[in-house]
């Protein structure tokens, strides 16, 4: 039995929407929005009370590298899943590329890294049209190890990941997760700071409640701003989704990047308006909020999550490739390899962007009383995604609902990692 570990960490920064359709020529566009969207749906069934977080772009990155080792079944599964399926064959890896070059292009603004790794057991022959085409379009790293030595492996891999995240996500992997089957492991990482195009005042950030879905309350640090973005109320004319509920979309600096918030009223659990969430709907948000002042309250907030992607996929129609029928002879001349684990290790961290400032003690008020401007007042659970304004890539998808351990830190995060175990039998 042989093992191939397709180990990926990805950076879900999802960017998603096409934004205000000033998409250039020259501007790729995501196909993979559908796919984006259905994982959420699926970790959301699977996830119960918890917070989500995960790089769809990530997923679709690390699944297009072991695209180029896949044929037959294996191969189609994943076009038709990721939807690369209405393009000719090959073309997803030029998109992927395109999309992620896209994405680093605007360097001066924000920092985004993709980097992508091979972990190739030694002595064994992988086929050289493979390890290029990785390369090509990938830019993978391409390294030997002895995965019979699991943890020195663990070690040096998670070491890779530590170092292509700022150390954001560390001791991802542990020796238990290979075995002397292990023939390679796939790994992307993905890593995203922005700073607030508008940013918070730490000084205006206070103490707020933050009233969960079950109806109970916890004390969380609210930022607070009035400020220009795209806001918009939307409703899908039906109560199933609540009714009105709020779209805001805060740009990072630069403009390319941007973080949407769908906050339903508060009243409202956000379960009852996740399920109308669609591909077609985060678009049409997109494409209808305006540009106007808000107030605008946001929790300071870091949210973490690993994630076991291998049922998540399977739901979504991507089988063969765990089983023993798994087809990725394009990697090696032996027909015996197959996924054995696939997992993605999130981290977002959310804040106001600045001086580590002390909290301050004055008082604003935080009132829903006078309204001068429309009020964006995410004091309970909400769903955003992170997208890219131009090529509508989603770089990340998440839900906030219980807050977890506020940080001190200064600017928005977001790492993720996917790893795809490949192994044989
Ligand atoms: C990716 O970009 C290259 C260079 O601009 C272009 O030739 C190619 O057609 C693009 N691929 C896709 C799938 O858009
Ligand atoms: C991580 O970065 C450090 C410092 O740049 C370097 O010494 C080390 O070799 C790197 N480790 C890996 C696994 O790339």
């Amino acid at each position: 039995m042989l093992i191939l570990d397709v180990l990926s960490p990805l950076l879900l920064l999802s960017i998603l929407l096409p934004g205000y359709g000033c998409r250039a020529a020259d501007i790729p566009e995501d196909t993979t929005s559908e796919f984006s969207v259905r994982l959420y749906h699926r970790l959301q069934a699977a996830g119960g009370q918890d917070n989500i977080i995960f790089s769809p772009l990530s997923v679709a990155v690390a699944l297009g590298m072991v695209e180029l080792g896949a044929r037959g079944a294996s191969l189609e599964e994943i076009r038709q899943a990721v939807g690369f399926s209405h393009l000719l064959p090959g073309v997803e890896f030029s998109l992927l590329q395109n999309l992620t070059t896209a994405l680093t292009d605007d360097d001066t603004h924000y920092v985004i890294r993709f980097a992508n790794s091979l972990f190739l057991q030694e002595g064994v022959t992988f086929n050289p049209e493979f390890l290029h085409l990785m390369k090509k379009y990938f830019r993978a790293d391409v390294e030997t190890v002895d995965f019979s030595e699991s943890s020195a492996v663990a070690d040096q891999i998670n070491n890779w990941v530590e170092n292509h995240t700022e150390s954001k996500i560390r001791a991802l992997l542990s020796a238990e997760d290979f075995s002397s089957v292990t023939r390679l492991t796939l790994v992307n990482a993905v890593y995203f700071r922005g700073s607030w195009k508008n940013q918070f005042r730490p000084e205006n950030t206070r103490t707020f409640s933050f009233s969960k879905d079950d109806g109970s309350e916890v004390q969380t640090l609210m930022m607070y701003q009035q400020g220009d973005f795209y806001y918009g109320e939307f409703s899908d004319g039906s109560q199933e989704a609540g009714g009105v509920y709020q779209v805001l979309e805060m740009p990072y600096e630069g403009e390319d990047m941007s973080m949407m918030i769908v906050l339903p009223r508060q009243e409202v659990p956000l379960a009852s308006l996740e399920p109308i969430i669609k591909a077609p709907l985060l678009e049409e948000w997109a494409n209808n909020v305006k540009r106007q002042k808000v107030e605008v309250y946001l929790p300071r907030f870091k949210v973490e999550q690993k994630i076991d992607l291998r049922n998540t996929l399977q739901d979504l129609g991507i089988k063969n490739i765990f089983t023993n029928d798994a087809d990725l002879s394009a990697m090696t001349d032996g027909k015996d390899l197959y996924i054995g684990k696939a997992v993605q290790k999130a981290y977002l961290e959310v804040t106001e962007e600045g001086a580590e400032g002390a909290v301050g003690s004055g008082m604003i008020a935080l009132t829903r009383t006078l309204v001068l401007y429309p009020q964006v007042m995410a004091d309970h659970p909400f769903f955003f995604v992170i997208r890219n304004r131009r090529t509508g890539v989603y770089l990340c998808e998440c839900k906030y609902k219980r807050i977890s351990r506020v940080m001190s830190g200064r600017l928005l995060y977001i790492t993720v990692h996917v790893h795809l175990f490949v192994c044989a039998c």
